[in-house]
């Protein structure tokens, strides 16, 4: 069987990870794109230099013309600018729109039939520019953010809870940005609910959802929480490894139930708009959204989440996208 072929748009720090990643895993053969001359070519090569070690066969090039990307089944897009500290991810709209629209028409034009993940921000805006220019399926256009955002949640539990997070299971839903909503609800250890094991720990309900308050919090101010750090540059390891994740349910037709960017028609209510929603990931992209019942806080958190994702599209509507 052909080896799949991932055409890697940007060639930052999450595409140098991304690379890394998909080729130690053997996920397929990878080529990445970039604008900058020289730059996916060092970064590929240098890559590509460590397979045996790594131990892959898989090939990884760089290149700076779209038709090398000419038959993708799996396209990740990483091109635009991060977030420097102080900003927010909606602040990026206006330069990551221009760089999504030729982004876009150079995925058209070459991978037309290729499933595509976005992690660009602000990325409702983002994978929604995208579908709209493309004109791909829905199901083909989904963005990476509800995995990571889930995978800081569950880290900020297990380390609490001090437990392997193998056994957390914690989802987020809604936009990719402080208006995200962390489910405490749903959110278990084992299918023990994470609210009776701290009020075990406490000993103390106030105390209990206090930490948790605290956790969901954290959550929500996560991306800001690195880029305070790094000072030059947003999360780049957790992302890819994230999208890896959505990449090898979709190449293996893994079916996982993945909280993902997508395109809801009806689902939760709301209809016409990209926004994270558990989904089952598969063969075909996204198969199908997992509906789930909330109650009224959730409800009303969701609601001012998809407000705040309405909000982006109008304005990036104004800015002539
Ligand atoms: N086409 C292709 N690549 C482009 C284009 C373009 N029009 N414009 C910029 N790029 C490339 C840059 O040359 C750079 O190599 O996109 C890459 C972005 O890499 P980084 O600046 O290192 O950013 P990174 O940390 O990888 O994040 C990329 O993902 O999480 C989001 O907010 C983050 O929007 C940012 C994106």
């Amino acid at each position: 069987m052909a080896r799949k072929k991932i055409a890697l748009i940007g060639g930052g720090q999450i595409g140098g990870v991304l690379a890394q990643l998909a080729a130690s895993k053997q996920l397929g053969d990878i080529v990445m794109f970039d604008i900058v001359e020289d730059l996916p070519q060092g970064k590929t090569l240098d890559i590509a230099e460590a397979s045996r070690i790594s131990g892959f066969d898989a090939k990884v090039t760089g290149t700076n013309d779209y038709k090398d990307i000419t038959g993708a089944d799996i396209v990740i897009i990483t091109a635009g600018l991060p977030r420097k500290p102080g900003m927010s991810r909606d602040d990026l709209l206006t330069t990551n729109a221009k760089i999504m629209k030729s982004v876009t028409e150079g995925v058209r034009d070459n991978a037309p039939n290729a499933i595509v993940i976005i992690i660009s921000n602000p990325l409702d805006a983002m994978v929604t520019l995208f579908q709209k220019i493309s004109g791909f399926p829905a199901n083909r256009v989904m963005g990476q953010a509800g995995m990571l955002d889930s995978s800081r949640f569950s880290s900020f539990i297990a380390w609490e809870l001090d437990v392997s997070v193998k056994d957390v299971n914690a989802m987020v839903l809604g936009g990719h940005g402080d208006t995200m909503v962390p489910l405490v609800r749903y959110a278990n250890v084992n299918g023990v609910p994470v609210l009776e094991m701290l009020e075990r720990k406490y000993n103390d309900k106030a105390k209990a959802k206090e930490v948790m308050d605290a956790m969901v919090e954290r959550t929500k101010k996560a991306g800001g929480e690195v880029v305070k750090l790094l000072k030059t540059g947003s999360a780049f390891f957790s992302p890819a490894a994230s999208t890896i994740a959505m990449a090898q349910s979709i190449i293996y037709d893994e079916k996982r139930i993945i909280p993902t960017c997508c395109y809801l028609n009806g689902e939760f209510g709301v209809n016409g708009y990209y926004l994270g929603v558990p989904a089952v990931l598969g063969e075909n992209g996204v198969e199908r959204v997992i509906e789930l019942s909330l109650d009224e806080n959730e409800k009303a958190a969701f609601d001012v989440s998809i407000s705040a994702v309405k909000n982006l599209i109008e304005n990036m509507g104004k800015l002539g996208f």
